[in-house]
């Protein structure tokens, strides 16, 4: 059966697991593997910007043997006159994978449910679950082991960033704890499925109002943009209503001696994180940013074997 990456509770803690086992070797050798050798090609399509995701997406398209083909909707009918289930059959008649970069999950589901391709989400409104890959990888090389770690996200826990450690994490068996104000709290839906998962896991989900005991013993302090694409419109509002949550060296201090600080970039410095702690030492941002190369890889790698 074809396999989907749309939401990060796509993967069974076990599957999880084995994609980052799989990364953790292709990053000790980066042409171990090529399932894509033909060339046979990857689609990956942008409704938005994007610098690591595009890189990451073709350079380890190419590392796989593969040929990426990188569309951008603004120069194709997808999202002006055709459909994202009429695009699927067009595609999957000609490329191994559909990689996509849009807006409304639906979107993504319709692509989903319209080929026998695996489809994979490179950020949604509501999920952005390959950058999760990539930082999981990060934490387990820094940390070990990622379940019974306590990872503290701070800031819009209604972004795509938020939910995804919502879930992920939870999958991880990580114990999660959100830090927001009460209106940019994760979506209830998000919530309840990531207790869910920790039932199974022994992980937890916790929203903290107070971002000092959200810090408290953290193992990983990480935090988003309080204005992700899509949403400068409110970026006022954002800056007043997010600023009690920005990650500054005194919340660090509150956060185990060890813990990491990790971003998905790009960094807005002096809004949500201080540069003093995304340039300092406890920062692990850029192995982040190229672990978005490994995790990917051994997605493409899983999700080809699975078909
Ligand atoms: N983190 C991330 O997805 O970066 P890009 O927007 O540059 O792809
Ligand atoms: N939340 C951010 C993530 C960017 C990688 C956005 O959606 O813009």
């Amino acid at each position: 059966m074809t396999r989907h990456l749309l939401r990060d509770d796509d993967l069974t803690p076990a599957e999880q697991a084995e994609i980052l086992d799989l990364a953790i070797e292709l990053k000790k050798d980066r042409w171990a593997q090529k399932p894509l050798e033909g060339p046979q090609t990857v689609a990956v399509i942008f409704d938005k910007s994007s610098t690591r995701t595009r890189v990451s997406f073709a350079v380890g398209i190419a590392d796989l043997g593969g040929s990426p083909l990188i569309i951008s909707t603004a120069n194709s009918q997808l999202g002006g006159k055709e459909t994202p289930s009429d695009t699927a059959r067009v595609l999957e008649r000609q490329v191994a994978a559909i990689v996509w970069r849009t807006y409304a999950q639906a979107g993504l589901e319709e692509m989903a449910r319209g080929t026998r391709v695996p489809v994979v989400n490179a950020l949604s409104d509501d999920f952005h679950p390959c950058q999760l890959l990539a930082d999981l990888l990060t934490i387990r090389e820094h940390k070990g082991e990622l379940k019974g770690l306590t990872l503290s996200f701070f800031g819009d826990g209604r972004s795509n960033m938020a939910h995804s450690y919502v879930l992920a994490g939870v999958t991880a068996g990580m114990h999660v704890r959100v830090a927001a104000p009460d209106d940019y709290a994760p979506r209830a839906d998000v919530i309840a499925d990531a207790e869910r998962i920790a039932a199974e896991t022994g992980g937890s989900v916790t929203l903290v109002a107070d971002p000092e005991v959200a810090a408290s013993g953290a193992d990983v302090v990480v935090t988003d943009t309080w204005v992700s694409m899509g949403k400068e419109e409110e970026k006022i509002a954002r800056i007043r209503d997010l600023g009690g949550f920005k990650v500054t060296s005194e919340l660090m201090t509150s956060a185990a001696d060890d813990a990491i600080f990790i971003h998905c970039l790009p960094a807005d410095r002096g809004y949500e994180v201080d540069a003093e702690v995304i340039d300092g030492p406890q920062s692990v941002v850029w192995d982040e940013a190229e672990n978005r190369l490994h995790a990917q890889k051994a997605l493409l790698v899983w999700l080809l074997r699975q078909g």
